[in-house]
């Protein structure tokens, strides 16, 4: 057996329901997946094939139940590269989502603004990726079973979901700005230069994740959709140093109206 298969069916020994979308919760955005009701709780570490992720305010746990009448299966933390995981471990929860019937993905994080017209609090939709690491989880051979060879990635996020998310945000009342989301290493944040160029190359908001599970998700055909919590702006905009704790600090100020955006997200999906 197939350590995808052997992970699945491991999974869905354990649930009685059938996940139509996966949430991928970045950090300090966790706490959506403990809404979700009668949820069924798997820690990583219990899940054969998952690989044991390491960050600080990152539960480390697959949710699986149901918001807002919806069927769902969060991930309450991902891996990230810069942990030193590789792309495929990194993925893997994607492709699993995948086999146990998702078919669209909201995908979370929090970024660094690049763009001056945004703040650190802001909710940002994601229209597009920009890759900037050189690194791409499909590189290796194609199962056609998953995918394609060569994968469109000209709708990366969903037109239509990108619509139903401005229309849920219209209906709490609640900002949504948009912009490219550019996915870098880490674990360094950038400095004023790179910040710079990723302004000059179409950036808006930078980050250290996302871009993975999406390219794989496209592969899978499953629809995205994403959404940038602005937790701190890019090195050199402001005359301050970044630190992790400006991240969790802005995501805990943010966490209401994020997850009142993100269960209507859900709802109007749904
Ligand atoms: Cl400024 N850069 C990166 N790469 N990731 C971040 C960030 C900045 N702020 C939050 N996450």
């Amino acid at each position: 057996m197939t350590q995808l298969k052997e992970t699945t069916t491991y999974l869905q020994g354990k649930i009685t329901t059938q996940p139509q979308i996966g949430l991928i919760l970045g950090s300090g955005l966790g706490m959506l997946a403990d809404e979700i009701e009668n949820p069924t709780k798997i820690k990583y570490e219990e899940i054969p094939g998952f690989p044991v992720s390491t960050v600080e305010g990152h539960a480390g746990q697959l949710v699986i139940g149901t918001l807002q009448g919806v069927e769902v299966i969060a991930m309450q933390g991902r891996f990230h590269y810069y942990e030193g995981h590789g792309l495929d471990a990194v993925t893997f929860p994607v492709r699993v989502m995948k086999e146990l019937g998702v078919d669209k993905l909201i995908v979370t994080n929090a970024a660094g603004g690049v763009d001056r017209t945004l703040e650190p609090g802001d909710l940002m939709l994601i229209t597009d990726h920009i890759n900037n690491t050189g690194q791409n989880p499909l590189i290796g051979a194609n199962v056609s079973e998953h995918g394609v060879r060569f994968p469109d990635m000209s709708t990366a996020y969903d037109r239509e979901l990108q619509q139903v998310a401005k229309q849920a945000a219209e209906k709490l009342n609640l900002t949504l700005k948009e912009g490219v989301y550019v996915w870098n290493t880490g674990p360094s944040y950038e400095t004023p230069a790179e910040i710079r160029m990723l302004d000059i190359i179409g950036g808006d908001a930078v980050g250290m994740s996302t871009v993975p599970e999406v390219t794989v998700a496209r592969h899978a055909g499953i629809k995205c959709v994403g959404i940038s919590c602005i937790s701190n702006m890019a090195a050199g905009i402001l005359d301050q140093p970044l630190t992790h704790d400006e991240v969790i600090e802005t995501t805990e100020k943010v966490r209401e109206s994020f997850l009142q955006f993100v269960k209507q997200l859900i709802q109007d999906i749904g």
